[in-house]
């Protein structure tokens, strides 16, 4: 038997305890000592009331910041909390100038709707016009056809990393080289990487980057990031903005005056409760090593391919390791109803139309868990215990 010294931090999530938690490219798992900085939060503000602002709470977003940091390969002050990273996006496309003949913002076809809805609608206002690459074959996305989308013409290119719905990596660092000899920025979702996959942005050569704690850096909602390239960030600020981004917020100045660094892209009141919740799941991350968890990843999702493949199942997950994240979709007969009743035995996976069951084993799962919700889809299927969730709602998770 091979030990796995990534198990030792499985005592260190309750929920795995109790599930078969195969569900982190969605919502991470819960460290233990989240209820103890929550209580800390509440003390703080029972006891400290209004103060508590000028005793950490104001400096959170960037303090939270600088704990994300390493996991990018930015340095201190220079990645910035936000509620979402749709809204993180939104300041990245709000802070460009599309006059001069620039304005041109390439997408893809496969990037998250979320990002896409708010790039279509304030784009058109700030008259940019945006070419969205479509993907061959709805998993992957061809660089050679984005490479050639980009031109004189582009501002902006933001792609995701990794892609939400079959976690296929795309060579973004060719984009971001070919981006930057058209003149044009690149701003990154690496919502699906950072935590699992390992992230450079210097290696990457991004301008922009966003992603968040709550899936693969187990951290709750509402901890969102963004990275700005320092030296990009000294030329161009946030048309979406507030006042924690002003250089004296509490002069309560009529007139805008951005701050530097991280500070710069921050907005209104910062949410605190989340930043306290948001620092545990990274913290242990750092500590077991992105490189560990990214061997990890790929042998159990070799692993989970191979279960797949025995069974017949359509694998929506890139077959080559150097092109795929964290995640292994498969389709199986009924494959609504049978995410259904896996959760119902506790096995907590998610279901995406178009992709099927999608299964994302993190540095706490066991082979042993694979193994077993794989069998227990086997169960469902030959009991046909699918069929009494035909009526159900669909899953959301
Ligand atoms: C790749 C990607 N980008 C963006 C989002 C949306 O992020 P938010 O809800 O923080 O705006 C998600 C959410 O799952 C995502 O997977």
């Amino acid at each position: 038997m091979t030990l796995d010294p990534l198990l030792q931090y499985r005592e260190q999530f309750p929920i795995l305890g109790t599930t078969t938690y195969l569900v982190s490219n969605s919502l991470g798992a819960m460290p233990a000592s989240v209820p103890d900085r929550l209580a800390e939060y509440a003390e703080q503000w029972a006891t400290r009331g209004v103060r508590a602002w000028a005793q950490g709470w104001w400096q959170m977003p960037v303090a939270v910041g600088d704990e994300i940091a390493p996991l990018l390969g930015a340095g201190p002050g220079e990645v910035a909390m936000v509620p979402t990273v749709t809204m993180a996006q939104a300041q990245v496309l709000s802070a460009l100038d599309y006059g001069g003949g620039r304005d041109t913002i390439v997408m893809s076809e496969l990037d998250f709707p979320s990002v896409r809805y708010v790039y279509d609608q304030l784009a058109t206002r700030l008259g940019a016009r945006i070419v969205v690459v479509p993907s061959h074959d709805g998993v992957g996305m061809d660089e050679d056809a984005l490479i050639a989308a980009i031109d004189e013409r582009t501002r902006l290119v933001a792609i995701s990393h990794v892609l939400f719905r079959s976690a296929y990596v795309v060579d973004v660092a060719r984009v971001c080289a070919h981006a930057h000899r058209m003149g044009a920025l690149v701003s990154l979702d690496a919502y699906h990487s950072v935590g699992v996959v390992p992230v450079d942005v210097e290696a990457i050569g991004a301008d922009f980057l966003t992603g968040g704690v709550l899936k693969w850096l187990c951290g709750g909602p509402g901890g969102c990031f963004l990275w700005v390239r320092p030296s990009v960030g000294a030329t161009v600020a946030p048309a979406l903005t507030g006042w924690q981004a002003h250089r004296q917020p509490f002069a309560f100045d009529a007139e805008m005056s951005y701050a530097d660094d991280a500070w710069r892209w921050l907005g209104g009141t910062p949410v605190v409760p989340a930043l306290f919740a948001a620092t545990a799941g990274p913290q242990i991350i750092r500590e077991a090593g992105m490189a560990a968890i990214r061997e990890k990843s790929l042998r159990q999702t070799t692993r989970l391919i191979a279960l797949a493949d025995a069974r017949g199942f359509k694998v929506t997950a890139p077959r080559d390791p150097e092109r795929r994240g964290g995640t292994v979709a498969f389709d199986v007969p009924h494959a609504r109803e049978v995410a259904q009743a896996l959760l119902a035995r506790e096995i907590i996976v998610d279901y995406r139309p178009g992709a099927g069951i999608r299964v994302a084993p993190h540095f706490y799962t066991t082979d042993a868990e694979l193994d077993d919700a794989v069998g227990a889809i086997d169960e469902i299927l030959a009991r046909e215990e699918w069929a009494r969730y035909t009526h159900d709602r669909p899953v959301v998770t």
